[in-house]
């Protein structure tokens, strides 16, 4: 790319968040969504069924108290906020890998909180990925959805999980959730934004909260800012230290971690990188024996091909692919991976360096004292593990990672944390060269 295209492009990464906000509500509200019933039933989803359409700023705001407010929970005691906590990136608080929540407030979930930032481009689910904006021909297998494993097409089916689910707010029906809302300290609020008589129509009032919530995850402001110390460095306002260039390097490093593979780290058409591809893959982390339902020996979380997700159960090949999430943020994470089986970011990169190399530090030893390597996976569907680089080595070879290269990309990660912008006035000048390397 010429410098000009090269600046051109950085404009455009300026101006991109700033135009979505308004258009992805507005571009959502005319397509035909599943249906929840009632008097709309056989509209699109977002046919107007309420007096009033609220502008994305009114919906916004909504949003964020229906988000925060506890009283959504059939418990009373759990709101979206007490699990995707604002101040670690809408991802879990605390270094319990699933969280307590359900009708009592104590039952356990079975997977670790993802985090709710940068979902914004995440492709709705296909088992035929064809990425238009690399080489068009290749099908990449499935990739995207919502969820760790897919399951929820879009973020308008998304909302409607977790306030359903056994495991965490735990409703009974819809009216259960207008009810809340229309008795909550906000329901002055919400018929100003719908229309007085919004509350008569339970339907039409459920319609609005899933908006509201939906439209509150759109708010770039607060989900995707691009402001962490990599964007600034993209966009030649800051520098990256000595330490944080070798780890940048060392991710992208076929030879080294090659983790751009499947977290793409440079910056593509003028759009940010994403720090994931969407794709779903089988790294075979370890069984997390500290999840309540894994003390039953036979269950497995198998991702993509169950049990949670049940429309692709046939697919063995699937068994164990999990979608690879973004790493923005990554080091406010308390817990790692689908099963929060580790609780630091050096460990979460370590294990890429010595899954294959020295599985024993990782996998515990049967009965037999032999050493039971991807524990968490039915031998079954050993096959479907990911084997490239830096997962092509045999127990005893040399890691693809030294310890300082692990220190170097642990650097690296940190800068994708967002808030840098905020905290550096007078940013240092800008780095020569060029946007470093591509992923796939
Ligand atoms: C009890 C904890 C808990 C509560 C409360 C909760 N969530 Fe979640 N959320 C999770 C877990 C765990 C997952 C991952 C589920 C999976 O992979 O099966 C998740 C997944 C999601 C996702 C998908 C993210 C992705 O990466 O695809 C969205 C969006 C989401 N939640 C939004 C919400 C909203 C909105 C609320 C409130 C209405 C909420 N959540 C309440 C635990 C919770
Ligand atoms: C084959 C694709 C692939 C490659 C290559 C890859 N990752 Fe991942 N990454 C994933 C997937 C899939 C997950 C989720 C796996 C799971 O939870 O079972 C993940 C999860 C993670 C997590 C945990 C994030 C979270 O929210 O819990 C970190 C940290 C991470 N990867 C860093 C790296 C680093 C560093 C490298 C290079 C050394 C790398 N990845 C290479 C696919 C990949």
């Amino acid at each position: 790319m010429s410098s000009l295209g090269k600046w051109l492009s950085n404009m455009s990464l300026l101006i991109r968040p700033l135009l979505s906000v308004g258009l992805l509500v507005i571009a959502s509200m005319g397509v035909a969504l599943p249906q929840d019933g009632g008097p709309a039933a056989g509209a699109p989803f977002y046919a107007n069924t309420a007096e009033k359409i609220p502008s994305a700023a009114v919906l916004t705001a909504l949003g964020r108290e229906l988000f925060a407010d506890p009283a959504l929970s059939a418990s009373g005691k759990i709101a979206c906020a007490g699990c995707h906590d604002p101040k670690h990136a809408f991802g879990p608080a605390n270094d319990s890998p699933v969280q307590r929540a359900g009708r009592n407030g104590r039952l356990s979930g079975v997977r670790a909180v993802p985090s709710l930032k940068y979902a914004q481009n995440i492709p709705p689910f296909t088992e035929h990925f064809v990425d238009d904006e690399g080489d068009d021909s290749v099908d990449q297998g499935p990739a995207g959805g919502r969820t760790w494993d897919g399951r929820a097409a879009s973020l308008h089916e998304q909302a409607r999980l977790p306030l359903f689910s056994p495991l965490e707010m735990a409703n009974t029906d819809a009216d259960a959730v207008v009810r809340k809302v229309r008795q909550g300290r906000y329901a002055a609020q919400f018929r100003a934004a719908f229309g007085a008589a919004i509350f008569d129509d339970a339907a039409a009032a459920f319609k609005g909260i899933s908006m509201a919530l939906e439209a509150y995850q759109q708010s770039s402001a607060e989900f995707y800012p691009y402001s962490s110390k990599y964007d600034a460095y993209l966009r030649r306002e800051a520098a990256l230290s000595e330490q944080e260039l070798r780890g940048l390097a060392a991710f992208i490093d076929p030879g080294k971690g090659n983790c751009a593979r499947c977290h793409p780290a440079a910056a593509r058409n003028g759009a940010l990188p994403q720090f994931t591809d969407f794709g779903f893959a089988a790294i075979g982390v370890p069984r997390n024996r500290r999840i309540p339902v894994n003390a039953d020996p036979h269950y497995f979380d198998l991702g993509l091909c169950g049990p949670l997700r049940t429309d692709l159960r046939s697919r063995l090949e699937y068994c164990g692919m999990f979608r690879t999430p973004t790493l923005r943020n990554v080091a406010l994470r308390p817990v790692f991976f689908h099963n929060g089986v580790m609780h630091s970011l050096r460990d979460a990169v370590r294990f890429y360096a010595e899954r294959d190399t020295q599985p024993q530090k990782w996998y515990p030893r049967g009965g037999d004292g032999s050493l039971a390597k991807f524990d968490d996976l039915p031998a079954a569907y050993l096959a479907n593990v990911d084997r490239q680089a830096p997962f092509d080595r045999q127990a005893g070879d040399v890691s693809a990672l030294s310890d300082a290269d692990i220190d170097d990309i642990v650097a690296f990660l940190r800068t994708l944390t967002d808030g840098y912008l905020a905290t550096v006035p007078t940013p240092p000048p800008a780095p020569s060269g060029s946007v470093p390397g591509s992923g796939r």
